[in-house]
């Protein structure tokens, strides 16, 4: 089983999809298999691949409604190590469709174990919100990074998205880990940027990556060619930087991945998807009988700021 990766941020433009593109493109360069899995209905992440409509014929809309496996809306990329489950516009709808569903928040989480299998890692690019599409990810995910934009209000919110991992591990999915938190848009004239890098240090401490991903023209023009950073122009910074994110995650995860190979010729495997496993048969609803989901969006208070130091979070 692969590691599954959700990149989440509720916030808005703070570099998730730029990060899953090119994170998945890079751990695809050093030959580790990937797959790309996006979740978000503005369907970002699919054209910055390079992906048409014309060459999607089905997407996550149809694996999440149950109308197709995932393991056929699968598409390959130009890159070898690198495939492609895509997102349609139409997923806009696919939020209201799953609300009726039993156990909604398990949905991916039930979707992928077959199609996992064949990837050293899934990276999923999460939609600007916590809503069921996100909690998916989060049930389905090993990990979640955070990306956060080296701006003014950077640790805005973010105690509300801690606040979710901590009831997606109560309810949902208790093995969920953070892999870490990623500066991006980093401005090194900035002293701005450097007061906030500090800041997100203190506050999270070593679960930021050391690796800092700048601000660079090359990964916002790559999309437009439909291609990530390191195939359109793998000498500029912004390829440099993830690259560098790539080789840090793979040194974390040595262990996962030898595990993940060695589990691949019949023997035991650490690390397998909790939500797989240890809470196969828990319920996705709460002591009241209230979804996970309804709770999250009432037990969103009080997590801002200092007062939720990341040491609450078990990090
Ligand atoms: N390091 C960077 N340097 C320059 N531009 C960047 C960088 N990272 C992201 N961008 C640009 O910033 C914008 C927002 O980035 P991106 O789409 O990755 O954010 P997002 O969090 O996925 O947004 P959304 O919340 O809408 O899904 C895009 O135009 C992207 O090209
Ligand atoms: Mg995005």
């Amino acid at each position: 089983m692969g590691k599954v990766i959700a990149i989440a941020n509720q916030k808005g433009g703070v570099g998730k999809t730029t990060t899953a593109i090119n994170l998945a493109a890079s751990l695809a360069a050093t030959e580790h298999s990937t797959l790309l899995l996006d979740i978000d209905p503005q369907a970002n992440c699919t054209s910055g691949i390079g992906l048409g409509e014309d060459e999607i014929s089905a997407s996550i809309y149809e694996v999440l409604i149950g109308e197709v496996p995932a393991a056929e809306a699968v598409v390959t990329t130009e890159m070898p190590f690198l495939d492609m489950l895509p997102s349609h516009i139409n997923l806009v709808g696919a939020e209201i469709e799953m609300i009726d569903e039993m156990q909604r928040e398990k949905i991916l989480s039930n979707a992928l174990p077959r199609v996992r299998r064949k990837y050293d890692f899934v990276v999923i690019d999460c939609p600007p919100s916590l809503g069921l599409l996100t909690l998916n990810s989060l049930t389905a995910a090993n990990s979640v990074l955070i990306p956060v934009q080296a701006e003014y209000f950077a640790l805005e919110g973010l105690g509300q998205l801690l606040n979710t991992i901590k009831i997606v591990r109560q309810h949902l999915n208790p093995d969920l880990e953070i892999e870490g938190v990623l500066l991006t848009m980093f401005d090194t004239r900035l002293n701005l940027s450097n007061q906030v890098a500090r800041e997100v240090r203190s506050y999270f401490g070593d679960k930021v990556f050391e690796t800092i991903v700048q601000r660079n023209v090359r990964l916002s023009e790559a999309p437009s060619f439909g291609k990530p950073a390191i195939l359109y122009e793998a000498s500029s910074k912004g390829a440099k930087n993830y690259m560098a994110l790539a080789r840090e995650i793979l040194e974390k995860n040595q262990e996962y991945i030898e595990g993940h190979h060695t589990s691949e010729n019949g023997e035991a495997e650490p690390g397998g998807n909790a939500a797989q496993s240890s809470t196969a048969s828990s319920s996705s609803e709460n002591a009241d009988g209230e979804s996970v989901s309804e709770t999250i969006g009432e037990d969103s208070s009080g997590a801002e700021g200092e007062s939720t130091p990341a040491d609450d979070f078990s990090l």
